[in-house]
């Protein structure tokens, strides 16, 4: 992918994650898994992140196959969407991707996942992990392929106190954004990444990199990035 061997780095992410004396509870995989859509490129991917031994949650990006994620990413310790439990925290990942579009949306059923998860439990702390981004980046091009109706989705979780935080990929970017109360993060890609601020698209210099997410039992949240430098 423009110069750069991202399996190569994908397994260089891996392998610095395993190496990561932080065990992980679980890993989120916020989409573009799979650029070419192939079944075999999903088997290498869930055999090298299945050497991390935990749970991992995936959703489908503008670049993937959802009907082929969902078939080679369903079985535990993988899961392809849905709602799920660790502790006091509920993750809830939602599927934006709409095929051969690279903005994203979330349906109607997808809003109504979060939201009766938010109404119906109101002691848990919310996390939710979707592909496209809720808010602008700030670099133009990026900002038409975000999330078509983040409106709605703002309009949800601004209703609901035990809204903890948003994670997404796609924009190849690091941010973190503190916005009524929820905390609103993007992770870098395990390939390359993007120019911040840039209104036409333009490639960063900085490494690959993950994010670790630390959930603690009041609801607060702590969040590093690891480059790869
Ligand atoms: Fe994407």
């Amino acid at each position: 992918m423009r110069g750069l061997n991202t399996f190569e780095s994908f397994m260089a992410v891996i392998n610095r994650a395993s190496n990561d004396p932080r065990k992980a509870d679980a890993i989120i995989a916020t989409g573009d898994l799979v650029q070419d859509e192939t079944r075999q490129g999903y088997e290498r991917f869930r055999d090298a992140i299945g050497a991390l031994n935990a749970p991992v949650h995936c959703i489908p990006g503008n670049h993937d196959s959802p009907r082929i994620m969902a078939e080679t990413l369903s079985q535990p310790p993988f899961h392809f969407c849905g709602t799920h439990i660790y502790g006091g925290w509920r993750l809830i990942m939602l599927n934006s991707a709409v095929r051969w579009d690279d903005a994203g949306r979330l349906e109607a059923t997808q809003l109504k996942i979060l939201e009766s998860a938010l109404e119906k439990h109101p002691d848990a702390h919310i996390l939710v992990g979707l592909h496209h981004h809720p808010l602008p980046t700030g670099s133009r091009w990026l900002d038409g392929l975000g999330l078509r109706n983040s409106d709605e989705f703002l309009d949800i979780i601004d209703r609901y106190p035990n809204m903890r935080g948003v994670a997404w990929g796609h924009v190849h970017q690091a941010s973190e954004t503190l916005r009524n109360g929820v905390l609103m993060l993007s992770t870098p890609s395990t390939g390359s990444q993007f120019l911040p601020d840039s209104d036409v698209f333009m490639m960063d210099s900085r490494p690959p990199a993950y994010r670790w997410i630390d959930l603690h039992s009041d609801g607060s949240i702590e969040t590093e990035v690891v480059w790869l430098s």
